[in-house]
C-alpha cells in the first residue's frame, strides 16, 4: 500500500515536471495509464466526407479503437476550417483523453492544439502533419515523397518512357504535359509535388517532357481543398489557352484521384478519349492517387492511367497503435524522425509504404487484399 502511495506521489512529481517543461510528453497530467479502455475517450476529426479515403479513414479508426474497448467520438468538418476546430474544442471540453487530427489546414490549430497541451491529451497527426505548434506528439501517414517519386513515374510509365522500373519503355517525346498540386494549405501538397518533380524535372531540362503553359511552381498549379471542380476549370482553361493550335496533351501529373476524374472531364469536354487506347485523340496519361473506387473503374476501363493505393486500414491501425501506446504512457515506436519538420520541431513519424496501381494491377493490389470487391470495381461505387 505505502508502496504504491509513494509511486502515485512519485509519478504526480513527474507530471508536475513534465507539465513546467510545457507540455513535454503526452498524458502528462492526464493520468491514463491505469485507466481501462472503456474509461477513456477518443477523439477523432477528420477533414471531409466528399472524399471516400477520409470515410475509411474514419470508419477504420473508429472500428479499430472500438475493438480495443474505448468510446470514440469521430466528427468530420466538410472541409470548413472554424467547423474543424470547434469540433476539436468539444473533444477537449468534453473531456477527450487522446486526439487524432487529420487537418484541413495544417496551420490552423495551434490554439486547439495547446489547449490540449494544457490538459495533458497526446495529438497524433494522422495523415497530414500539422504545422507550427510543438504540441504535435506523433505523425503517422505514408512516404509522402514517395508518392510523389511513384505518381512521377506512373506518368513516365504511362508515357511509355523508360524509367528504373520499366526499363522496357521504347518512347522518345517529346510529350506535352500539364502539372497539377494539391491544397496549399496540406504539408502533403509539397511532398507529392516535389517527389514528382524530381523525376520529371530532368526531363523538362532535356526536353523530353514539355509543360506547353509554361506553369511548373507549385503555386501556379495548386488546387485549393483539393476540390475536382477546381481542376476541371483549370484543365478546361489550360485547354483553351495552350492547346487551341492543333497540338495536344500527352499527360497530366495529377495528385488525387478526384483531381484526377475533375481533368478527365475536362478532357473528354473537349474531344479527348473516351480512352488511352481509343485513335484520333487518345485520353491523356492521367496519374492519380487514394484508389478511390470510381476512379479504379476508370482505370480498369483503360480512361485513367494510374492510382496510388494507400491502405487507409494499415494508417488506422497505425494511429490506434500510436494512441494506445500514449494512453499507456509510452512513447509510440517512430521510423523516421527526419523528415517532418512542421516548422516548430521534427514530429517523430510512423510512414507507411505505398503502392502504384496499373489496370493490371487491380485484381492483385486492391481485389485480392480486400480493399474493393471485384463487383465494385464493375460497378465504380462503394457497396
Ligand atoms: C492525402 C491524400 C489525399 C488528399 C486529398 C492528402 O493529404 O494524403 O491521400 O488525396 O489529401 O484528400
Amino acid at each position: 500500500m505505502s508502496r504504491k502511495l509513494g509511486l502515485t506521489a512519485l509519478s504526480a512529481v513527474a507530471a508536475l515536471t513534465l507539465a513546467a517543461c510545457g507540455g513535454e510528453g503526452a498524458g502528462s497530467n492526464n493520468n491514463t495509464e491505469d485507466a481501462a479502455p472503456e474509461d477513456l475517450s477518443i477523439g477523432v476529426s477528420m477533414p471531409t466526407q466528399t472524399s471516400e479515403r477520409w470515410i475509411a479513414d474514419g470508419n477504420a479508426v473508429k472500428e479499430q479503437l472500438e475493438a480495443k474497448g474505448y468510446e470514440v467520438d469521430l466528427q468530420y468538418a466538410g472541409d470548413d476550417i472554424p467547423t474543424q476546430t470547434q469540433q476539436i474544442d468539444q473533444m477537449i471540453t468534453q473531456g477527450a483523453d487522446a486526439l487524432i487530427i487529420a487537418a484541413i489546414d495544417g496551420t490552423a490549430l495551434g490554439s486547439q492544439l495547446q489547449a490540449a497541451a494544457d490538459e495533458g491529451i497526446p495529438v497524433i497527426s494522422y495523415d497530414r502533419l500539422i504545422r507550427d505548434s510543438e504540441n504535435v506528439d506523433f505523425y503517422v501517414s505514408f512516404d509522402n515523397f514517395k508518392v510523389g517519386v511513384a505518381q512521377g513515374n506512373a506518368l513516365l510509365t504511362g508515357l511509355g518512357l523508360p524509367t528504373e522500373d520499366n526499363p522496357e519503355g521504347t518512347a522518345t517525346g517529346p510529350f506535352n504535359i500539364e502539372l497539377f498540386a494539391g491544397s496549399l494549405d496540406d504539408n502533403n501538397a509539397f511532398f507529392f509535388f516535389d517527389g514528382a518533380m524530381s523525376v520529371l524535372q530532368p526531363l523538362i531540362d532535356d526536353g523530353t517532357l514539355v509543360v506547353k503553359s509554361g506553369q511548373t511552381e507549385i503555386e501556379q498549379v495548386a488546387t485549393l481543398r483539393w476540390q475536382q471542380e477546381t481542376a476541371q476549370r483549370r484543365m478546361e482553361d489550360l485547354l483553351t489557352s495552350t492547346y487551341n493550335d492543333g497540338s495536344r496533351v500527352d499527360g497530366v501529373l495529377s495528385p488525387y484521384d478526384g483531381l484526377s476524374r475533375g481533368i478527365i472531364t475536362a478532357l473528354s469536354n473537349n474531344g479527348y478519349g473516351p480512352t488511352i487506347d481509343s485513335g484520333a485523340q487518345p485520353m491523356p496519361i492521367v496519374t492519380g492517387q487514394d484508389a478511390e473506387i470510381a476512379s479504379v473503374k476508370l482505370i480498369a476501363d483503360g480512361v485513367q492511367s494510374s492510382t496510388i493505393f494507400k491502405d487507409t486500414r494499415l494508417l488506422a491501425e497505425q494511429a490506434v497503435i500510436a494512441a494506445e501506446a500514449f494512453l499507456e504512457g509510452e512513447e509510440p515506436e517512430a521510423n523516421n524522425t527526419e523528415d517532418y519538420d512542421n516548422g516548430v520541431k521534427v514530429v517523430p513519424s510512423y510512414l507507411l509504404d505505398i503502392v502504384t496501381v496499373f489496370a493490371d494491377d487491380i485484381q492483385a493490389e486492391l481485389v485480392d487484399t480486400g480493399y474493393w470487391t471485384a463487383e465494385e470495381v464493375e460497378a465504380g461505387q462503394a457497396e
